[in-house]
């Protein structure tokens, strides 16, 4: 379509475990896939955020280059998407400090995944990183001025925040970043855990309800037939008195393109075991192909690497023009000899 600008969108995800997990994928990595069509996407792994939390260096490092070769895997095509690492683009920690200073700490004290992932160690002896990571997030949103930011329900928050530094800054510095618009999947915004249906898939809830997509689909299997069911036998999507049945049905609905209703209907009258053998089965056709290709592009990191440089230059070009907007705007006394 020639003359009509396409979209921008950002995304980002963290590397904080060996393997993605179902969530992840179905709340926000089969978008990132989609979107690549008709739109100009940004992908990031966020490894800065990764180190909110307490980490290990080398796991990190591997991480990160596992998590570009699952998003590779996934089919996030460098061709069409810029993929890159965050800590590659020191633009982003560059807009996340004025950020920080028009941000009000009342409205990060609000943030309900600092509440959540500061409970361990309390808000005093948390690190101020996780406390301002809802703010580097909109940095790594706004840096892009990106239209639409494909996530899972649980960083509805965060993006709202987004929006609210992007209005403030436009009011007080002339229009700079268009409003970001969350990207939230019908149906699949938030898979749970198979052990605690009340909780959302995380991986740092024990890993016996978590799906990871690099698991052995025989772990997996085990993991689907453990997963806590309701009390009754009837196969019915009711969230209320059968949110692990309910869950199933999700996973099993968005994997394999089936609506819930028609699931419904084919288990009638056959108990859960069926349910969870078909569903083991449709998780292992889906992760069969990806944990293969995963491991060819991680046999050839110089190869993940190449990508993600070349991800990274995109990025900066496009990120360097905000920061030297924003500098600009903020009033930055712009270095000697640099180019207007
Ligand atoms: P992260 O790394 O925790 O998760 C990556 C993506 O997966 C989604 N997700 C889920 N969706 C449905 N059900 C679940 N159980 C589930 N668990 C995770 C998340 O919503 C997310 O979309 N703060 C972000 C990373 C980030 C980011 C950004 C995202 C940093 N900068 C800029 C978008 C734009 C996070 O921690 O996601």
């Amino acid at each position: 379509m020639a003359g009509v600008a396409l979209p921008r969108v950002l995304s980002g995800i963290q590397p904080t475990a060996g393997s993605f997990h179902l969530g992840n994928y179905l709340g926000a990595l089969r978008q990132w896939v989609a979107l690549q069509e008709t739109a100009q996407a940004f992908y990031c792994i966020v490894d800065q955020h990764a180190i909110t939390l307490d980490w290990d260096p080398a796991e990190l490092r591997h991480d990160t280059l596992a998590s570009a070769a699952q998003l590779l895997a996934l089919g996030v095509d460098p061709a069409r998407s810029t993929l890159f690492v965050q800590s590659h683009v020191p633009e982003h920690v560059q807009l996340s400090w004025v950020l920080e200073c028009i941000a009000r700490f009342g409205e990060a004290s609000r943030m309900t995944q600092f509440k959540d992932k500061s409970q361990r160690e309390g808000a005093a002896g948390s690190s101020v990183g996780l406390f301002t990571y809802p703010v580097l997030m909109a940095a790594d949103i706004l840096v892009y001025r990106a239209d639409q930011v494909p996530v899972g329900d649980d960083q509805r928050q965060h993006l709202e925040l987004t929006r609210d530094l992007a209005t403030r800054f436009n009011g007080r510095f002339g229009d700079t970043f268009p409003l970001p618009e969350a990207l939230i999947p019908e149906g699949a915004a938030r898979i749970m855990d198979l052990q605690s249906p009340d909780r959302k898939m995380s991986k740092s809830l024990p890993p016996a309800g978590c799906v990871f997509l690099l698991d052995d689909p025989k772990v997996t299997a085990k993991k689907i037939r453990s997963a806590v069911t309701d009390t009754g036998r009837e196969v019915v999507a009711d969230p209320v008195h059968k949110p692990g049945v309910t869950n199933l049905l999700t996973i099993h609905g968005a994997l394999s393109g089936t609506p819930v209703a028609e699931l419904e209907e084919r288990f009638a009258g056959r108990g859960y075991g069926d349910l969870k053998k078909e569903l083991a089965a449709v998780v292992a056709d889906f992760v069969t192909p990806i944990r293969q290709r995963t491991q060819e592009l991680l046999d050839d990191p110089a190869e993940l690497q190449r990508i993600l440089a070349d991800g990274a230059a995109r990025a900066r070009q496009v990120a360097g023009r905000t920061v030297a907007d924003v500098s600009d705007k903020v009033g930055f006394l712009p270095p000697a000899g640099a180019r207007a």
